[in-house]
């Protein structure tokens, strides 16, 4: 008689999962996730574990929400599906919100991913310079980002990649995709202050919008506070002076607020923890919380203003269009989403319990592999180094170590895996905003009796 497979088994004969060897699943195959609730998944064999990396940086609300759940099925019995090009309560009041949030005038474009957020605002900074006649029109192709960042999957998203290891083997970057370095205190030269330092990596957008002629570039991309590239947290000098160049050059500035917003960092947006506005922000993830796929690309009446016209005939409105997008069910939850953040303070409480987690981890720099502990809010990096002199990164097989060692204790935490040759030595902490003082404590004895055993 013929023996049923598992699902773990169907999985592994049928299910490609991302950024993974599949060879392992062959004896060892995943077992399934079969209920969330709270800041905990539990497997098919009863194993519960807290999700201190919230889903991929996602589930800012935590599981199992049932205003979430009756959001979604209230939307779904009265509107299985509405056309972008339509208009719906949920959808308008969600862009009037995040409008709000972001305190600026401008208009949403709704998509269903991070990726295509972002592949939105490239289109909208290359149309808009074409359309606006200001600062050399046609020319501003060009889409500056950062080494060590991630902005997404799709072929202009990964090409502002700046993380080689999403990049070998599928070809060179997109024409016109360039990287700059990011601020990165902990490796600084020993002559700058942080500050300082800040400054200088600024500069050197500034130096190179000038060797590439400030007429060819149309955006600067960066998130507030680089997640999954390894936790790097700006000085507080750095976002400013990057505002400043972007607007001595005319390059429209974008931030990639995919992880950082919706409280993550402890401010709605993660750019609030510094003066700067944005001429577009990108969000997904935290929108709504992960409960449904969806991306939004906020532009600033400025950008907006350059794609109206009289004539219906000159092309001159956004091209582009999500079948998913303003999905009725998806903006039903995220504007949920919003008013539970708000609601319930989650903001304020990241920030409060980022102090909180900071405080127990203070004494991890005293162990030898530990090279810094930094963070914002509820998104915290620990910097692992073979030695502190050197700074040599962690290798894998010692963060395996760390990271196995907690999921035997329960604990889901992650490292910034695939990212750059021999820097892949972040662990990376990002639950959800509502995860309970007693869970952070059990999460932070974990991580440490797991660096205990590198
Ligand atoms: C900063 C950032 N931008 C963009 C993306 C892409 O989002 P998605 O996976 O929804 O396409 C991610 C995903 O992790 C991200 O972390």
């Amino acid at each position: 008689m013929a023996m049923e497979r598992t699902i773990g088994q169907l999985d592994a004969e049928s299910i490609w999962h991302p950024v993974k060897q599949h060879q392992s699943l062959k004896d060892s195959p995943l077992v399934p996730i079969t209920r969330t609730e709270g800041s905990y998944i539990f497997d098919a064999n009863g194993k519960k574990y807290l999700d201190a990396i919230a889903g991929i940086w996602c589930v800012n609300v935590g599981y199992g929400r049932e205003e979430l759940a009756q959001a979604g099925y209230d939307a779904l019995k009265t509107l299985g599906y509405v056309s972008p090009y339509m208009a719906s309560e949920s959808g308008a009041k969600l862009g009037a919100k995040l409008l709000e949030t972001a305190k600026m005038k401008g208009r949403v474009y709704f998509s269903c991913s991070g990726s295509e957020a972002n592949e939105a605002a490239f289109k909208m900074a290359w149309q808009y310079h074409q359309q606006s006649g200001e600062h050399g029109g046609w020319n501003r192709k060009k889409i500056i980002s950062r080494y060590r960042a991630y902005h997404g999957n799709t072929l202009a998203a990964v090409s502002a990649t700046g993380q080689a290891e999403r990049r070998i083997g599928y070809g060179l970057n997109a024409p016109g995709f360039l990287q700059v370095p990011p601020p990165y205190p902990y490796r600084r030269d020993q002559y700058h202050t942080p500050e300082e330092h800040g400054t200088a990596m600024a500069q050197w957008l500034d130096d190179m919008i000038n060797y590439e002629g400030a007429q060819t570039v149309a955006a600067f991309i960066m998130e507030p506070i680089i997640s999954g590239g390894g936790v790097l947290v700006p000085p507080d000098t750095y976002i400013p002076a990057i505002r400043k160049v972007c607007d001595k050059h005319g390059v429209l500035l974008i931030f990639d607020e995919v992880v950082s917003g919706f409280g993550r960092t402890g401010t709605f947006w993660g750019h609030q923890n510094w003066s700067a506005m944005p001429d577009i922000i990108t969000c997904a993830k935290g929108l709504a919380s992960g409960y449904q796929p969806i991306g939004a690309t906020i532009a600033s009446e400025k950008i907006f203003n350059a794609f109206l016209s009289d004539d219906p005939t000159d092309l001159k409105h956004f091209r582009h269009v999500n079948t998913y997008g303003a999905h009725p069910v998806a903006t039903a939850v995220a504007l949920r989403n919003i008013q539970i953040i708000e609601d319930e303070g989650l903001c304020e409480r990241a920030a409060k319990m980022g102090n909180y987690v900071m405080e127990q981890l203070d004494e991890l720099i005293e162990h030898p592999n530990v090279g810094e502990v930094r963070g914002k809010g509820l998104l915290i990096g620990i910097e692992m180094v073979e030695r502190k002199d050197t700074k040599v990164g962690l290798g894998g097989d010692q963060m395996n170590t760390i990271l196995g060692s907690m999921k035997e204790e329960g604990v889901i935490i992650t490292k910034n895996g695939n990212t750059v040759p021999s820097l892949c030595n972040v662990l990376v902490i990002s639950p959800p905003l509502t995860t309970t003082e007693a869970e952070m404590d059990h999460m932070c004895d974990a991580l440490k009796r797991g660096i205990l055993k590198v």
